[in-house]
């Protein structure tokens, strides 16, 4: 499909969670960021990704085609399975607009963040709500600083 740049105005943001399949190595993780950060330059996209051994939360923002478009590619993508969509809702402005792709994953430094926001042992970003998984992500990436 060719890109339409009509609808480049219109700005969405797209929160989902997904389970690492279980062979996704730290090697993987940061094979994914570079992507990440390289590809969504080039498409206009921003975002946040969490992430720990077994699960991926991520935020993408940018024009609706293209966010649309890198869903499918997503769900494709296997290194990871059960894509959950949590949120996805219009945007004024961007909200990580300074970040091709921002991310954390658990340091002892941000452990007190995601347990704030585990309602079981285990951080499970399933469990999550919009606002709460928004909270999550706006707190990490204050926490980095
Ligand atoms: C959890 C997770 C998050 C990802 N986030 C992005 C992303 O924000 N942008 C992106 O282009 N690709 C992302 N990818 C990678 C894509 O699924 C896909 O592999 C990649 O875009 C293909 O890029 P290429 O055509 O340059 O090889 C992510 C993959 C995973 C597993």
């Amino acid at each position: 499909m060719t890109s339409t740049h009509a609808d480049a105005h219109i700005l969405v943001s797209m929160t989902y969670a997904s389970r690492a399949n279980p062979n996704v190595s730290a090697t993987d993780f940061n094979e994914i960021l570079q992507q990440a950060q390289i590809n969504n330059a080039a498409n206009s996209i921003t975002g946040m990704l969490t992430f720990n051994k077994d699960y991926f939360l991520q935020t993408i923002e940018g024009p609706r085609a293209q966010i649309n478009r890198l869903l499918y590619i997503l769900i494709s993508d296997e290194r990871h399975h059960d894509l959950q969509i949590i949120d996805t809702r219009e945007l004024k402005h961007r909200e990580w607009a300074k970040w091709s792709m921002n991310y954390a994953s658990p340091t002892e430094e941000n452990a007190a963040i995601y347990l704030k926001y585990s309602t079981t042992i285990g951080f499970n970003p399933y469990l999550l709500n919009a606002e709460s998984a928004h909270g999550l992500m706006n707190e990490l990436s204050a926490q980095k600083g």
